[in-house]
């Protein structure tokens, strides 16, 4: 059973962004989506819901699905009005948090900077971050990802202390909820790039658009997994998606 050997499992990550809109919902989609992958062999399967549903969903946990945030902040306690610790994340149960989400680049001005404090602040508190990078459109089109993506692998990249404790989504911002998605030997080519900055101990995801009729092109062009966002909270969908991941 080498290939369902913990070290070699792909990754099937949800990021339920600011969805659903009860706890209730929250948690029947989430032991739907837990009933439908528990026979997934080769593929880890994390589930980020809003902060508000973490603890909640930590107190029924399913054993095959590991809980992660969407964001957290680079203290650990102290005055710092509607911020959320990791020390905090990892008492309610989650292993894993999704740093750098294009969201919160583009509409609440993270930057680089503040994105790896968190990073720092996570991996301090014992999370696993899911590092998020990506070019716009219109970078896109200029050909400027690779700088692009160099650029927001800066910080990382020095710190060589942290190499491979992270997990890297890489996220064509053009892509996220859009249906559009960059073809899979473009997207291939991209994962080579970041694989020989990152080296191969860093799992990397691709996200953006995702669903069960593309997602074996990109597991295909050689990313470890997936980040799938609306397609995420369609338990059964998510479920085909990881059943093609586990498969493929
Ligand atoms: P999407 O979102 O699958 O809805 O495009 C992906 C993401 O933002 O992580």
């Amino acid at each position: 059973m080498t290939s369902g050997s913990k070290k070699n499992k792909k990754l099937l990550v949800a990021n339920w962004k600011m969805n659903p809109g009860s706890l209730n919902r929250a948690e029947k989609i989430f032991h739907q989506a837990a009933e439908k992958t528990k026979g997934l062999k080769n593929t880890k399967v994390v589930i980020c819901p809003p902060f508000l549903y973490l603890s909640r969903l930590s107190r029924n946990p399913a054993e095959h699905i590991s809980l992660g945030a969407q964001n957290c902040f680079w203290e650990n306690k102290g005055a710092y009005t509607g911020e959320i610790s990791p020390a905090m994340l990892e008492k309610t149960g989650s292993s894993h948090v999704i740093l750098g989400h294009s969201e919160r680049r583009n509409l609440l001005s993270e930057t680089d900077e503040m994105i790896f404090k968190k990073f720092k602040a996570a991996l301090g508190a014992g999370l696993t971050p899911i590092l998020c990078i990506g070019e716009t459109e219109k970078q896109y089109k200029e050909q400027r990802t690779k700088e692009v993506l160099e650029a927001q692998l800066k910080f990382v990249l020095k710190d060589s202390g942290q190499k491979t404790r992270f997990v890297l989504a890489y996220e064509p911002r053009w892509a996220i909820g859009t249906g559009v998605t960059p073809a899979p030997d473009q997207a291939g080519e991209t994962a080579e790039m970041i694989i020989k900055k990152v080296g191969r101990k860093v799992p990397i995801l691709y996200g953006g658009s995702v669903d069960s009729k593309n997602v074996s092109s990109f597991i295909r062009t050689g990313f470890n997994g997936v980040l799938v966002g609306g397609g995420s909270l369609d338990a059964e969908e998510f479920a085909k998606i990881g059943e093609i991941v586990d498969n493929s």
